[in-house]
């Protein structure tokens, strides 16, 4: 066994779309093993090497390095015909297919689960609904904690698979048809799709845990890619405006079976402003024309379901609370790129509720639609900074907004995206 553990978790900090598989690929020159370990094909993660764009869904960042393992971890939910489609694009691109490993125990996203959530949403309606992505997310977590779900290693044995999907699917369409006034859906078709899905899935099944204990004792470098963000954090985010899964650091344990003492690392990944897709408290949103602006600048479209994106402010008290959360020991600040030409640049730093200040994040849905952002404005710059390879390159005022997010959090500011492509980077010792 070798002494030395070599283990680095990396999760969003805001709600989401913070540039994380841009940040991956970036580092992940120097990885091995490559995990996800929570959520499923609601994540988008847009990696741009050499000029070419792909979008991981369901797959790790990764999965663009020839050689290097991929490991979907038993905390997952598994879409099988998202997993075929992005896997059997990537494959055509002439990827190595053995070096993917799927964990028996991650469950499996059923079609059920697509149209509930569909159904769910438009029952909320206006004002209550979430905002999800429609992948079926919610719904197949509340089978896995119920007991009712579908393990990937269920689709393996077809009698098991029969034995289950009936009692199963019998509780499924009682709410379909007695809830929500829907058809029956019939056994066949669900059950055939889903033998098929196990055929395909097979050749990946593996002890997804057994493989990263041994890697993780072989001193092999693992990235643990957190997908979504701690503000949509199942237990600690703008709850019910979150997803489903637990996405802050304790996530990659019960995700993976690893241990909390593996970790070397946990990077948080910072976008330099402020974005949310979805319903839910946003005190930073910008209404006006420096909220477009951002949206414009930085592209701020939805990787998975196209939908523009809430833009705002970087939001000091949420990002503190973020970082104690997941317990960041570096940032990976990105899009400061987008910042440049916005004039002076607002960083909330407290709030305010009747005529009180408050200076911690209210981390409760009817404070946080109470609450007014309290801004500083930094002065900004107007240099393009795409090309800059150092920090010392960067604007005088560029570098003073990342010395200022540095102190203000307590954490060192180890990389900084400066554009999309895997090269805009300046690393600043990672
Ligand atoms: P993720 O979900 O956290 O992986 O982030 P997304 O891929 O959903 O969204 C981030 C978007 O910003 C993608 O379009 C990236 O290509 C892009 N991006 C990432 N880092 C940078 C950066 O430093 N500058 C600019 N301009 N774009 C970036
Ligand atoms: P990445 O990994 C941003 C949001 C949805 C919705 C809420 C619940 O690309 O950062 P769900 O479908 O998960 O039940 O939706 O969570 N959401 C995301 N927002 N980035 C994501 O992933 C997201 N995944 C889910 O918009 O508000
Ligand atoms: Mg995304």
């Amino acid at each position: 066994m070798s002494s030395k553990k070599n283990v680095d978790l990396l999760v969003g900090a805001q709600w989401g779309d913070e540039g994380k598989g841009k940040v991956v690929d970036m580092l992940g020159s120097d990885v091995d093993v490559f995990v996800r370990f929570q959520g499923g094909a609601n994540a988008g993660h847009t990696v741009i090497s050499d000029g070419q764009k792909v979008v991981f869904h369901l797959l790790p960042s990764g999965m663009l390095y020839p050689g290097k393992l991929c490991v979907l971890g038993n905390g997952l939910v598994i879409d099988p015909e998202q997993f075929l489609n992005e896997t059997g694009e990537l494959f055509a691109k002439g990827q190595d297919r053995a070096r993917l490993a799927v964990s028996p125990h991650a469950h499996v996203v059923m079609p059920y689960h697509k149209m509930l959530d569909k159904l769910q949403e438009e029952a909320r309606g206006k004002g209550r609904k979430i905002g999800t992505t429609g992948r079926g997310i919610g719904p197949c977590y509340v089978d896995k904690y119920s007991r009712s779900g579908l393990r990937v290693e269920d689709l393996l044995d077809a009698d098991v698979l029969r034995e289950r999907l009936t009692y199963i699917l019998d509780e499924k369409n009682q709410i379909f048809t007695k809830l929500y006034n829907q058809k029956p859906l019939p056994f066949d078709e669900i059950y055939e799709p889903a033998r098929k899905w196990g055929e395909a899935l097979a050749p990946y099944v593996d002890d997804t845990r057994a493989l990263l204990r041994k890697a993780v004792d072989d001193g092999q470098h693992i990235l643990l890619e957190g997908a979504q963000a701690a503000l949509l954090d199942i237990d600690h985010g703008t709850y019910p405006y979150v997803t489903s899964s637990s996405t802050s650091a304790a996530g990659a344990f019960t995700g993976t079976g690893l241990a909390p003492n593996d970790l070397t690392r946990v990077i948080a990944v910072v976008k330099a402003y402020t974005t949310r897709v979805g319903e839910g408290p946003f005190p930073t949103e910008d209404f006006g024309e420096d909220g477009e602006k951002l949206r414009a600048n930085g592209g701020e479209f939805g990787a998975t379901t196209g939908r523009p994106r809430r833009c705002g402010w970087l939001d000091v008290p949420a990002l503190k609370y973020s970082m104690e959360l997941n317990g960041a020991t570096v940032i990976a600040l990105t899009k400061l790129d987008v910042l440049t030409g916005m004039g002076g640049i607002k960083v909330c730093v407290a709030y305010e509720r009747d005529g009180e200040k408050l200076t911690t994040w209210p981390n409760d849905t009817r404070s946080l639609s109470e609450i007014q952002p309290v801004y500083e404005t930094l002065p900004g710059w107007d240099d393009d900074i795409t090309n800059c390879k150092t920090f010392e390159e960067l604007p005088a005022n560029a570098q003073a907004y990342v010395k200022y997010i540095e102190k203000v959090l307590n954490v060192p500011v180890g990389l900084i995206g400066v554009g999309a492509d895997r090269n805009q980077t300046i690393n600043r010792g990672m």
